[in-house]
């Protein structure tokens, strides 16, 4: 039986290279977050195998749930319902956790609710805290997406600008490629950075036209590239090539290219509080875990008089307490799925 007042949530997510599941009570008391990552076995791919990831994922999947459920003390009669990520993300990897969500629904006889994973990182600050003031700024960061929302309630988001080419994240995964420091790019390139000059190379701060929401990453990951292996046909003083770049050179670039990206997030972030008015800045997706956009935002926050809400790491990077978050949202509202619910790749806005 559901205890009276309390409402359990089971999220899962398979999205991309993390199986995980989560119990969540009333939307944001994490009772069990369990994630298997895939790292290592992406590693020397130097990126997501779409196949080898949907693979592992039906190798996982049981046991996350399994972990969850043990480390909740949870009872499956006490859970309400399983909420699931359906979009986007990769088609395999998705179809592995809906079907297991599924099952679960049908088995303990309890609702379906279907997630946007993009939506629930901006659910990801309310975790074990304390609830969101709306309205609300958010900025959502990955590895797969950059966009900026006004979010007007947990599940009102209204998308004011999207990245037009790469996401955030996925450039600092190619630029640590371009640099040789490893994978995923994100935290070894934050660590890079930390012994480097963040002034040392002028890096193209892409801001595109007028009061644009937008974001463009290519252009900078091009800059690093030809920064490091020269533009043929031209001359210069510093041999090009990284094996002619010392480790200084290597973590000033990395903090160099860091600071560019730092303040065109942080420039779009105060441009979208200008131009809506809201008073809560809203931080998730696996870049949001950046140190130095953490303390930029911060900054940025003091100076707008907004409240800046960020998760911990392990909310920021992909989890299923956030789906389970969004989910229980979604649920007060009404707005649960059917178990013919469909698995999408890609999401409109
Ligand atoms: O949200 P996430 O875990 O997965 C997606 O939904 O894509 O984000 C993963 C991305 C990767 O591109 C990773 O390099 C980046 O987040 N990331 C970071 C940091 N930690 C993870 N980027 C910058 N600084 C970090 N500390
Ligand atoms: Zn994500």
């Amino acid at each position: 039986m559901t205890p009276p007042n309390h409402t359990i949530l089971l999220g899962v997510e398979s999205s991309c290279d993390e199986a995980a599941c989560a119990l969540v009570r009333d939307g944001r008391e994490v009772l069990a977050n369990a994630v298997a990552s895939q790292i290592d076995l992406h590693t020397r791919f130097g990126g997501v195998v779409p196949e080898l990831a949907s693979r592992a994922h039906v190798e996982q999947i049981n046991s996350v749930i399994a972990e969850a459920l043990q480390a909740g003390g949870v009872d499956p009669g006490d859970i309400s319902a399983v909420a699931v990520t359906h979009q986007p993300g990769l088609i395999g990897s998705l179809l592995v956790g809906l079907m297991a969500a599924k099952t679960l629904a049908w088995v303990w006889d309890v609702p379906l609710v279907g997630v946007n994973h993009v939506y629930a990182h901006a659910c990801a600050p309310a975790l074990d805290e304390e609830p969101i003031n709306y309205p609300a700024v958010a900025l959502i960061a990955s590895g797969g997406h950059t966009s900026l929302y006004h979010c007007t309630g947990p599940i009102e988001m209204n998308l004011l600008g999207t990245t037009i080419d790469d996401a955030a994240g996925e450039a600092f995964d190619k630029v640590a490629s371009i640099l040789q420091l490893g994978y995923p790019g994100g935290p070894v390139i934050d660590r890079a950075a930390k012994e480097g000059d963040p002034a040392a190379v002028r890096f193209p701060r892409t801001l595109l036209k007028g009061q644009s929401l937008d974001f463009s990453f290519s252009g900078i990951k091009t800059a690093v590239l030809y920064h490091v292996n020269g533009v043929p046909g031209m001359q210069y003083d510093h041999p090009r090539g990284l094996e002619h770049f010392s480790r200084q050179e290597i973590h000033d670039i990395a903090a160099s290219f860091q600071q560019a990206v730092v303040e065109v997030l942080t420039t779009k972030i105060r441009r979208a509080v200008q131009q809506t008015g809201a008073k809560t800045i809203l931080l998730g997706g696996g870049v949001a875990a950046n140190s130095a956009l953490r303390a930029a935002a911060e900054t940025l926050a003091k100076k707008l008089g907004c409240t800046l809400r960020r998760p911990p790491l392990k909310y920021c990077t992909d989890n299923a307490a956030m789906i389970a978050g969004l989910g229980y949202h979604y649920l007060q509202a009404g707005r649960t799925s059917d178990l013919g619910l469909a698995a999408t790749a890609t999401v409109r806005h």
